[in-house]
């Protein structure tokens, strides 16, 4: 299995899962600092006021990815640290943070991929209505264009959004991840507010030198519950319309899927002419984040053309994910018979899984399941290149345990443990799997 010269393994993680140093530096407050510090809303009242302390621990996690031998680094920048108020005042000593920590990974030969949203919006925007206003698109926009003018002579690899539809879905319409409201169906503007600000972004990065520019989406293939009845096929083609396509045929094709066949609201109420020429600016990257297929049947109640159902017969995961790396390979498979010539080349922004990790007495963390995981997803990734799919970097979910949003600190997707106690990293055994892997693939 050949991954092509020049292909890029990385690490990845996202600024409120491991910063921490919430109130320093004149950071400003972000939906999950308000969503984590209301009871109830994330397990165990854990919050990112600390959570890695990578803020100030960053030499070290640097060293860690050097170890590791990784080509780049996602990573993501803290909208709140860089313009504390989500629009307007400059914040230099955010701006500052990241200017040594793409500086620290140049000097390890360690390739930054920024992703300028990871799902932490300064509260004061969400206070205005959050991304059910539009004008959070050009807020966004403003933003990406004070990050570049700043950091674009040395970052080389930008992504705008990170999964729009976890915020739309779970963020906006279910209410189980900041900002915590239920809309349902009514949630769909948000769709198209972050999109449009990808696509204002795509614009500002680009005038301004970025050359490799991508926007990250999540992709869970859609399985009917039973694929011999009609009802439970509908219900999978809407729930792939709703949470796959909706944030990809718009930057890709340029048109939204028929949501308003499937039961969703009219788009036309708050797409405004000229909105998909912006969002569908041609990208140079699409950002793939998989961990598992999702299996649907028809819904029995309740606002939405499907319900998600329990997939049984896969091992599962720590999270309870089923583990099927060959549904990874055919969505891959599956975005190039889609898009075909208008797809550009993929980047695995994002792939892993949680086990309950524990250092043994001799300081040892051995995670044989993680190893098992990654070898499989990875493998797929490469089947899928050889038939075709142009692939061209594969990041892990991710360099270290971390805040698992709504879960709090109890998943752990890292190569590396952290003790939240003494916030001791200790690479597990995955860690060494992987740094021989990447050397092997070099070879
Ligand atoms: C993805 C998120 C990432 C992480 C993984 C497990 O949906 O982008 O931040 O939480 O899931």
């Amino acid at each position: 299995m050949g991954f092509p010269a020049g292909f890029q393994w990385g690490v990845a993680t996202a600024a409120y899962q491991i910063e921490g140093a919430v109130a320093e530096d004149g950071r400003g407050p972000s939906t999950w600092d308000t969503f984590a510090h209301t009871p109830g809303r994330v397990k165990d009242g854990h919050t990112g006021d600390v959570a890695c302390d990578h803020y100030h621990r960053w030499p070290e996690d640097l060293d860690l990815m050097a170890g590791l031998g990784v080509d780049a680094y996602r990573f993501s920048i803290a909208w709140p640290r860089v313009v504390p108020t989500g629009s307007g005042t400059v914040n230099a000593a955010g701006l500052d943070f990241y200017d040594r920590l793409v500086d620290g990974l140049l000097e390890r030969g360690i390739a930054p991929a920024a992703t300028l949203y990871h799902w932490d919006l300064p509260q004061p925007l969400e206070d205005a209505g959050g991304w059910m206003n539009r004008d959070t698109a050009h807020h966004f926009a403003e933003y990406a264009a004070v990050v570049a003018e700043r950091l674009g002579d040395r970052v080389g690899t930008w992504i705008t959004l990170n999964e729009p539809v976890v915020v739309m879905a779970y963020g906006y319409a279910f209410g189980v991840y900041a900002p915590g409201h239920t809309l349902m169906l009514d949630a769909l503007p948000t769709a198209h507010h972050q999109l449009l600000g990808h696509g204002l972004a795509v614009t500002a990065l680009r005038d301004r030198g970025a050359r490799q520019i991508g926007i990250t989406n999540h992709y869970s293939p859609a399985w009917p519950a039973d694929p011999g009845d009609p009802a439970d096929r509908a219900a999978a083609t809407a729930f792939d319309a709703f949470m796959n396509r909706l944030f990809t045929d718009p930057v890709l094709l340029g048109a939204y899927p028929d949501v308003v066949a499937l039961g969703g609201p009219d788009p036309a109420a708050f797409v405004q002419d000229g909105d998909l020429a912006a969002i569908s600016a041609p990208i140079d990257f699409l950002g793939v984040n998989y961990y598992q297929p999702t299996r649907l049947a028809a819904p029995q109640e309740g606002p939405l053309p499907f319900e998600m159902t329990e997939i049984e017969g896969h091992p599962v995961t720590g999270m309870g994910w089923p583990i099927v790396p060959e549904a990874f390979g055919g969505l891959l498979r599956g975005l190039r018979e889609r898009y075909g010539d208008a797809l550009p080349p993929i980047h695995v922004t994002e792939n892993g899984c949680s086990f309950p990790d524990e250092v043994a007495a001799d300081g040892t963390v051995d995670d044989a399941r993680r190893i098992e995981f990654l070898d499989a997803h990875i493998k797929a990734v490469g089947a899928a290149i050889d038939d075709g799919v142009d692939v061209r970097g594969y990041y892990t979910w991710s360099l270290m345990d971390n805040f698992e949003w709504a879960e709090g600190f109890g998943p752990r997707f890292g190569l590396v443990h952290v003790d939240y106690e003494t916030l001791a990293r200790t690479p597990k055994s995955s860690y060494a799997w992987y740094r021989d892997l990447i050397a092997a693939a070099r070879n």
